[in-house]
């Protein structure tokens, strides 16, 4: 069945970046200043400092906002990867079945060409925030089966060597280390229920079919360190590795909540994981903090958010396994955290509401900029990795 794709010419929503592109200009002239005084050479963004050390930095967008001059020149300058915070989900893509819509995740793809950035794809099936007719179509096994096979390909295949890694399936896995049910494990499920893991390795299967090249991630929140969650990551991910289910890497979301109870054993994990042939990506990292009726933290919250990323940043920008560090956002005007704990925290990014940067992001910077003084090499080793 061919699918009717509604498709989007490339956006004419690219801002100018006038001061981006002066920073082309200056930032080399001042490199090239540095080095004949042999001093080292200044990070003039994010991006900069983490290519560096070899590493993408990368956050979630919103198309819709690529016309305001402040979101897109902060996102260009500073970031060399994105992700869409929601427009390659299934509702977006497939509103209706079989009726696919890819304009906004084209706007992605087109803004990240532009700009010299790569682009993570996300997600391509997770068991919640799917469209009414896939929850309520009452469907049978078999046909659940075809629509997700469906799905997968159309969308893979759409945006085959324009999207360098997917994350596959999402947050299929509870606190506990068992299966999450959902549509497609056991309400109804597509006939693999009760057998663990099985459907998400048809999902990769699927996937890596429409694009052999793409990077394969299986994503998800609070198994960041050492925990029952993160066990049974790992049991599965090994386990695919064994049996040739084609994965990558896998994606340590970092949403993090409670200020003084940090993941402990991240870089444990992470060196678990590589030792099996796989990336990790750091790829949804927020702090959340309390805030006032403004929507801003104090002070003392700030420079503690602070602290958790810079720790956060160290651990990844140290593990050449580590090859992507992205936040879900970059401004505190948009976070998905007021919206979910009724405007009682938030202020999680690394920029402010006025596109200011934070303590933060400060302390981001720093990180992957000792870490290119520390360990020279480590830039090799990362790209060797990746
Ligand atoms: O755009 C519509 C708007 O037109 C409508 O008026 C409004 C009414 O509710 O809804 C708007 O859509 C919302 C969308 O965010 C854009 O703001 C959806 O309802 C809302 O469900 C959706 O929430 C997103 C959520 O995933 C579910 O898809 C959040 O923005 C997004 O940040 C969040 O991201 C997830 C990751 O995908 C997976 N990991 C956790 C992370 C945070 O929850």
């Amino acid at each position: 069945m061919k699918p009717h794709v509604d498709l989007k010419t490339r956006s004419a929503a690219i801002a100018p970046f006038r001061r981006w592109q002066l920073n082309l200009f200056v930032f080399p002239a001042l490199c090239i200043a540095a080095l004949l005084t042999a001093a080292a050479c200044p990070a003039q963004s994010l991006r900069q400092a983490a290519s560096q050390i070899g590493l993408l930095v990368g956050t979630a967008v919103n198309p819709r906002l690529f016309s305001n001059p402040d979101y897109a020149g902060t996102l260009a300058r500073e970031f060399n990867m994105v992700e869409p915070e929601n427009v390659m989900k299934w509702a977006a893509t497939e509103p209706a079945e079989d009726r696919f819509s890819f304009g906004p995740g084209d706007e992605v793809v087109a803004f990240a060409e532009a700009h010299d950035m790569k682009v993570r794809g996300h997600n391509l099936l997770w068991g919640v925030y799917n469209p009414a007719w896939l929850k309520q179509g009452h469907f049978t096994p078999k046909q659940l089966r075809r629509i997700m096979k469906h799905h997968i390909q159309t969308e893979v295949s759409h945006y085959r060597s324009k999207v360098f890694a997917w994350d596959v399936v999402n947050e299929a896995i509870d606190a506990k280390g068992g299966m999450k049910h959902s549509i497609w494990y056991d309400q109804p499920g597509i006939g693999l229920s009760g057998k663990g893991t099985a459907y998400v390795a048809r999902a990769f299967r699927w996937a890596h079919a429409a694009d052999p090249k793409a990077l394969l991630f299986y994503n998800d929140y609070d198994a960041e360190g050492i925990n029952a969650k993160s066990d049974a990551i790992y049991a599965m991910v090994k386990d695919f590795k064994r049996r040739g289910v084609p994965i990558d890497g896998v994606g340590l979301q970092m949403h993090l909540f409670k200020l003084h109870q940090l993941p402990s054993g991240v870089a444990a994990n992470i060196e678990r994981l590589a030792k099996l042939g796989l990336r990790v990506h750091i790829t949804e990292m927020d702090v959340a903090l309390p805030i006032n009726a403004e929507g801003e933290a104090d002070a003392a919250s700030l420079a503690e958010q602070a602290n958790i990323y810079h720790q956060m940043a160290a651990i990844c920008a140290r593990h050449p396994a580590c090859a992507a560090f992205q936040t879900w956002g970059f401004t505190d005007k948009y976070s998905w955290i007021p919206g979910s704990t009724k405007g009682k925290e938030g202020a999680g990014l690394i920029f402010n509401a006025a596109y200011q940067r934070k303590p933060a992001y400060t302390a981001v910077l720093d990180a992957f900029t000792a870490e290119a003084k520390a360990d020279p090499a480590i830039k090799e080793q990362r790209l060797a990795a990746r």
